[in-house]
């Protein structure tokens, strides 16, 4: 079954094609971060204008590159939720009306699940049925985005619990955030752990807030991030040195990754999963991947998505999602509505 995935939540105008949801076929992407790395952040009307201008080419390059006709796809599966609104409604807008035009079933896909099923992308081998059974249930997967932080148990396929999530910022916020605050760009996440990587992750003891027992899976950055900013005003930016930079950017990472490290390593155990999965742009952070399967006992599998590129925002992690979706509740019939926050179900 061939699935045409398209997403448009944040400022990535992706389209991908892929195969029985494991097989990518296609996956084309057009992002709009250069126009944001000069305002520090995404501006939702810049996201949304590029959107427009992108569609078309990206989903017509999609398929040619797929090598695939219309009469060759079988679903459309499109991002509805969350992410800025006037981005998602211009992807669902137009897998509608593509729906319509070519009488294909359309599968609303939550973001969140679609970073989930980055894990099921290219897994290797040809034999496509074994490929969407590659890993067993229960599954721990940690999604860490720009917009989302969450850990979520997963007991079979889109069957999903929710165990924590952030209370305020998201990783890749705190990320971004503090990269903004040292003057690197945007996003924060890639330069700042190159900055670390010449740094000493031991010159700040930054806060590592794990939080009361009501809330032990639950995260929050916020402090961290104002704990950064007061060593800055320290510093009086303007002047502070490279090695200063390093040092923080060394510091702030190493709080993050053991929040994150930790409070996945006890709900691995507490929930006697079999594999932990990675998921979402903070997954492509390669201290993250090492200080997890340090912590990690040796008998749970841990994976990260095959390909730095299924990390980041993409279709065709969209289309997996949409496929296994499928299987399990079939095509939605009704109107699709976008929506900036509902949660993951
Ligand atoms: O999943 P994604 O592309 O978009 C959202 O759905 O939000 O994630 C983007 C986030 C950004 O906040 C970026 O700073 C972060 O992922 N990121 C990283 C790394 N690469 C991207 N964070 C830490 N280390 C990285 N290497
Ligand atoms: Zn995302």
């Amino acid at each position: 079954m061939k699935i045409l995935g398209i997403e448009t939540s944040c400022d990535e105008t992706a389209a991908a094609v892929v195969e029985n949801g494991t097989k990518v076929l296609s996956n084309v992407i057009a992002s709009s971060v250069d126009m944001h790395s000069q305002t520090g952040g995404v501006v939702p009307e810049v996201a949304a204008r590029e959107h427009i201008i992108q569609i078309s080419p990206v989903i017509d390059k999609a398929m040619l590159d797929a090598g695939t006709e219309w009469s060759d796809i079988d679903a459309i599966a499109v991002t509805y939720a969350p992410g800025l609104i006037a981005s998602l409604l211009i992807g669902v807008n137009t897998a509608q009306t593509l729906a319509y035009i070519h009488k294909k079933p359309l599968i609303p896909v939550h973001h969140v699940s679609g970073h989930i099923y980055a894990n099921w992308l290219d897994r290797g081998g040809d034999d496509l049925d074994l490929q969407s059974s590659v890993f067993e249930f229960p599954i721990l997967v940690l999604t860490i985005s720009g917009g989302h932080n969450e850990l979520v148990l997963m007991k079979g396929h889109h069957d999903f619990e929710v165990i924590g999530e952030t209370l305020d910022d998201a990783a890749g916020e705190a990320f971004d955030k503090v990269a903004r605050l040292l003057n690197l760009g945007f996003p924060g996440g890639p330069v700042i752990s190159k900055r670390a990587e010449s740094g000493d992750p031991s010159a700040y003891d930054f806060p590592r807030p794990m939080l009361d027992k009501d809330n032990k899976y639950n995260f929050s950055f916020s402090g961290l991030k104002s704990a950064v900013r007061r060593e800055v005003d320290e510093c009086e930016m303007g002047n502070t040195k490279s090695e200063i930079i390093d040092d923080i950017s060394a510091s702030f990472q190493s709080a993050v990754i053991d929040v994150l490290a930790d409070k996945l390593v006890m709900a691995a155990d507490e929930f006697g999963v079999k594999a932990v999965h990675l998921a979402g742009g903070v997954s492509a952070n390669q201290l993250l991947r090492k200080t997890v399967r340090e912590r990690l006992s040796d008998n749970i599998e841990l994976f990260w998505p095959e390909k730095m590129i299924y990390c980041t925002d993409n279709a065709a992690m969209v289309a997996s999602s949409g496929y296994f979706q499928y299987q399990k509740k079939g095509a939605q019939l009704e109107k699709i509505e976008p929506s900036s926050q509902k949660p993951l179900t």
